[in-house]
C-alpha cells in the first residue's frame, strides 16, 4: 500500500540494516513510498536472504501483492524441494486420440479427386446424424420429381450455392450424393428468412420443404447436425485443467512478465496456502496455438516484432516451458501465428526441430489444430479458432467480444469450417479432419484473444483470451482483447475460475 505520510530513507536504511540486510538506493527511494516497507524488506530476505535488496526486487514484490490473484491474503513462499503436491502424487489418465489429428497423415495434392473425397467425408458424416432426427423423413433429392407439387417434402442437402434475388428472395442450390434441387426462402416468411440468412455454404443439413414446380421447392424448416442435449460432465476427483492460448512470443505487446508470473504461479512458486492448493490440482495445461508471433503473418509486422527470428521465438516459449512441472501433462496445438507449419487448417503439429527440449519430456505433447485428447475421461477438443472469423461474418448476433457463441454455432454445425474458402485457406484432405465427429466434453479455442465461455448441451466452451495486448491491426478494427487470464476448468464441478496476471484485464 501507498503510504500517507511518507517514512524517510533513515527509517528505511536502518531497518536493513537492522536485519543485516545491503539495499541500493533507488530500492530505499520507492520504499519510502511505501506503508508496508519493513513487510517487504522482510518478504525478500525470506525468499533469499543473502540478497542485495534491488529495485526491481521491490517492484516485483509490490506487483504481487497488488495483482488479485496475490492480493487476497498474506503470501507465502512454498519451498516445493520438501513438499509433495498433490499433482505430483496424482497419475494422470489421458490418452490422445490419434485418428482426429492430421499430423503425418496429409496427403491432398489439391487434386478434383482430393476435393470429391472431402466433401463426400462430409456430407456422409452429416448425413447420418440428421437421419435419426425425430419426426423428420428424409428421402433423396432423386425421388423429388416424383413427389406431386404442393406436397411437404423432408431431404438432407449440402448447400452448393447461397444467392439473394433481385426481389429479396434467398435461393439456394443444394445437392445429395445423387441429385439436386433449388431451394427458395420467401421474403415475407420472417421465420425462415431469420433462420436461412445463418445458412453457410457448404453446410450439410435437412430441409421441410414443400414442393414446387420442377426441381424447385420452398423450405419452411431448417434442421442443424447439432449436439446432443446432455448434462455436463463431471468427476469425483477434485482435479483441474488450466487453459492459455495466444502467447504471441516475440511480439513487442507480448506481456512476458505477466506470463513469466503466471508460469511462476502454476509451478506453485508463489501465492498464500489457499492459492497453492489450488494450483497443486492443476494436472493439465491446454494452449490452444499462436505460441509465438510468427513472422510475416500480417503486412508490417515486423515493426511490432521483437524477437525477428523464428528460431529464436520458439526458443523462448520453450524457455518458458520447462519451468512447468513435470507432474503436469501439456498439451499444445499451433495457431495461425505458428508459421513453422502450414497456416491452413487442418494444421499439423509443431515440428520436432522446434521446441526439440520439449520434444523429449515426456509431459509435452504436440498436436494438430484440430485434435482431441480424452482427459480423466472427458473427450477434449481443441482447436485453435481459425474459422471463427467467417463464422462471425455469416452468422447474425456473432462478435469476438462473445468467442463462446462462435464456438456454438460449430458445435451446431458439426464442423470447425463450415466453409471451403471464404478467405479461409483450408487442405482438402481425403479425410476431414475439421468434422466435430465425437461429442467433445470440453472445447477449447483461441485466435480471438478474448475470454469467453459457457454450457451448450453439456459441452464447456472456453476461449482462453490471449497474453499479448492490443496490436495496431485489432486497434484498427476495434479489438479490445483480455490479456494476462488463465481460466480453470474444475473437473468435480465443471466450474471455471479466472487466474489474472495482468491488471488492467483484472
Ligand atoms: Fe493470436
Amino acid at each position: 500500500m501507498i503510504g500517507e505520510n511518507q517514512v524517510s530513507p533513515k527509517q528505511v536504511l536502518d531497518f536493513a540494516t537492522l536485519k543485516n540486510a545491503f539495499i541500493d538506493l533507488k530500492a530505499i527511494n520507492l520504499l519510502i513510498q511505501r506503508d508496508n516497507f519493513e513487510e517487504l524488506i522482510e518478504e525478500s530476505l525470506k525468499e533469499n536472504p543473502e540478497e542485495f535488496i534491488t529495485e526491481d526486487r521491490i517492484k516485483d514484490l509490490i506487483i504481487r501483492k497488488e495483482t488479485k490473484l496475490s492480493g487476497v491474503s498474506q503470501e507465502v513462499i512454498v519451498e516445493k524441494s520438501g513438499k509433495r503436491l498433490f499433482r505430483d502424487e496424482y497419475s494422470s489418465k489421458f490418452r490422445i486420440l490419434d485418428e482426429c489429428d492430421v499430423t503425418g497423415k496429409s496427403y491432398s495434392e489439391g487434386k478434383v479427386g482430393d476435393f470429391l473425397s472431402y466433401f463426400r467425408d462430409k456430407f456422409n458424416f452429416l448425413e447420418p446424424l440428421l437421419h435419426k432426427r425425430q419426426g423428420f423423413e428424409p428421402k433423396p433429392l432423386s425421388r423429388l420429381d416424383r413427389t406431386a407439387k404442393n406436397k411437404e417434402v423432408h431431404f438432407i442437402a449440402m448447400v452448393r450455392e447461397k444467392q439473394k434475388s433481385r426481389s429479396g428472395h434467398l435461393i439456394f442450390k443444394l445437392e445429395d450424393l445423387e441429385a439436386e434441387c433449388t431451394g427458395l426462402a420467401l421474403k415475407d416468411d420472417n421465420k425462415i428468412m431469420d433462420i436461412c440468412r445463418n445458412i453457410m455454404p457448404d453446410e450439410v443439413l435437412g430441409f421441410r420443404a414443400v414442393k414446387g414446380n420442377d426441381d424447385l421447392v420452398i423450405i419452411k424448416d431448417v434442421l442443424w447436425p447439432d449436439m446432443p442435449n446432455r448434462k455436463l460432465k463431471t468427476i469425483n476427483e477434485q482435479l483441474s485443467i488450466a487453459c492459455i492460448s495466444d502467447i504471441h512470443i516475440g511480439s513487442k505487446m507480448f506481456l512476458e512478465k505477466e506470463f513469466s508470473k503466471f508460469i511462476s504461479w502454476i509451478d506453485g512458486d508463489y501465492g498464500d496456502e489457499k492459492e497453492l492448493e489450488k494450483v497443486s490440482r492443476i494436472k493439465y495445461l491446454l494452449i490452444a496455438g499462436d505460441l509465438c508471433d510468427g513472422i510475416g503473418v500480417y503486412p508490417d509486422q515486423i515493426n511490432e516484432l521483437n524477437i525477428k527470428d523464428i528460431n529464436e521465438q520458439y526458443e523462448v516459449f520453450a524457455s518458458f516451458m520447462k519451468r512447468i512441472p513435470e507432474s503436469i501433462e501439456v498439451f499444445i496445438i499451433p495457431g495461425n501465428h505458428d508459421c513453422v507449419v502450414r497456416r491452413a487448417d487442418p494444421q499439423p503439429a509443431i515440428p520436432k526441430e522446434f521446441c526439440k527440449e520439449l520434444h523429449a519430456l515426456g509431459n509435452f505433447h504436440f498436436m494438430g489444430s484440430p485434435s482431441m485428447a480424452e482427459i480423466e475421461g472427458f473427450k477434449t477438443l481443441l482447436y485453435h479458432g481459425n474459422s471463427m472469423h467467417q463464422v462471425n461474418a455469416n452468422v447474425s448476433g456473432m462478435d469476438f467480444k462473445r468467442p463462446e457463441k462462435t464456438m456454438e454455432e460449430l458445435l451446431k454445425r458439426r464442423t470447425l469450417v463450415p466453409t471451403y474458402g471464404m478467405r479461409h485457406t483450408l487442405v482438402p484432405e481425403r479425410k476431414d479432419y475439421l468434422l466435430i465427429r465425437e461429442e467433445p466434453d470440453i472445447f477449447l479455442t483461441g485466435d480471438m484473444h478474448h475470454k469467453g465461455y459457457s454450457n451448450y448441451k453439456g459441452v464447456l466452451c472456453l476461449n482462453a483470451g490471449t497474453w499479448q495486448t492490443v496490436t495496431k491491426f485489432q486497434q484498427e478494427l476495434g479489438h479490445v482483447p483480455t490479456p494476462g487470464i488463465c481460466p480453470t476448468i474444475d473437473l468435480s464441478n465443471g466450474k471455471i475460475t479466472e487466474n489474472c496476471f495482468y491488471q488492467p484485464t483484472c
